[in-house]
């Protein structure tokens, strides 16, 4: 019998990841279905409960219901906890619980896909809204030498320090602080992250133009077109610019995987994407 799967959201209609995973079910000969469902802005509990009465194994859940999502959950991960979002639920056993991939994906992409090991790495998380938040504690586990979180208001990177420490004070050896950008000064990193929505409005963040370490990976969250960020890092001569299409794709791969067991292979549905 076909597994069904849905992602929930408002607006949906723009939705890859139906597409997404009817590659993964292709690819992977995986039986179930994924249909994009539009909930009311009051609406998303009363959606999940008639999707679980219907059968559905799970589903994912982007904005603006990833917050409600981990109200609803009977089991959170770290990156739950942390972010206080989850964008993938898995009705199991009577009970209903919660992810969040978007980490997992970031790391994904950065390690397998650009080729890029975390480990010891100096990296700056930029931004400390939900997008940051989602994805902090997956790169402390990712063994990162130094973190640092730069916002343009600095209380809310602070409080995402104080919120997470729990996940990092037993790791001797990594540094993490919060900033805001002017106080970067002329340290340099290896992987420049941004989780801002600075993509979304065109806007320019108050970088350095010394924050780029040889070889540096400048890493942009938002996908579908060039951001001001990474015009301004291929500017400063770095090589290695991406948009985050490989993460969308890779916290999808990580959410199949939780559902089905099967790990997709990621870079036909990447390519696929990019000549769309
Ligand atoms: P999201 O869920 O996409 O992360 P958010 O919670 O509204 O959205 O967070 C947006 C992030 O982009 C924040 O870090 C915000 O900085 P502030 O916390 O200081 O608001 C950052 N941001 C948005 N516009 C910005 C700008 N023009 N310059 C610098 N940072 C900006």
């Amino acid at each position: 019998m076909t597994d069904k799967y849905a992602v929930i959201g408002n607006p949906i209609a723009h939705s890859k990841s139906p597409l997404i995973h009817k590659m993964f079910a292709e690819q992977t000969g995986q039986d179930i279905s994924y249909e994009a469902v539009l909930a009311p802005p009051d609406g998303f509990i009363a959606t999940v409960k008639r999707l679980r009465k219907e059968g559905y194994k799970g589903c994912n859940v982007t904005v603006p219901f990833k917050q409600e999502a981990t109200d609803l959950a009977s089991y959170l991960t770290p990156e739950v906890l942390e972010a206080n979002s989850a964008n993938t639920l898995t009705f199991k056993d009577g009970a209903i619980v919660a992810n969040n991939t978007d980490g997992a994906g970031l790391v994904r992409d950065i390690e397998c896909n650009f080729g890029i090991p975390l480990q010891g790495k100096r990296v700056l998380l930029m931004g400390a809204g939900g997008a940051a938040r989602g994805v902090l504690i997956p790169l402390v586990f990712a063994k990162v030498q130094r973190m640092a979180i730069a916002n343009r208001t600095l209380e809310r990177a602070q409080e995402m320090l104080v919120h997470g420490q729990r996940f990092y004070e037993d790791r001797p050896g990594m540094e993490i602080a919060a900033k805001v950008y002017s106080e970067l000064g002329d340290e340099r990193f290896d992987v420049i992250i941004n989780a801002t929505s600075t993509g979304l409005t065109d806007e320019m963040l108050p970088l350095p133009d010394t924050i780029f370490a040889p070889g540096a990976l400048a890493y942009d969250m938002m996908y579908g077109r060039e951001t001001p960020f990474m015009k301004f890092a291929r500017e400063q001569g770095v090589a290695k610019v991406s948009d985050g299409l490989g993460m969308l794709v890779e916290q999808a791969a990580e959410a199949f995987y939780i559902w089905r067991g099967v790990r997709p292979d990621t870079a036909p549905v990447i390519a696929a994407l990019r000549k769309q």
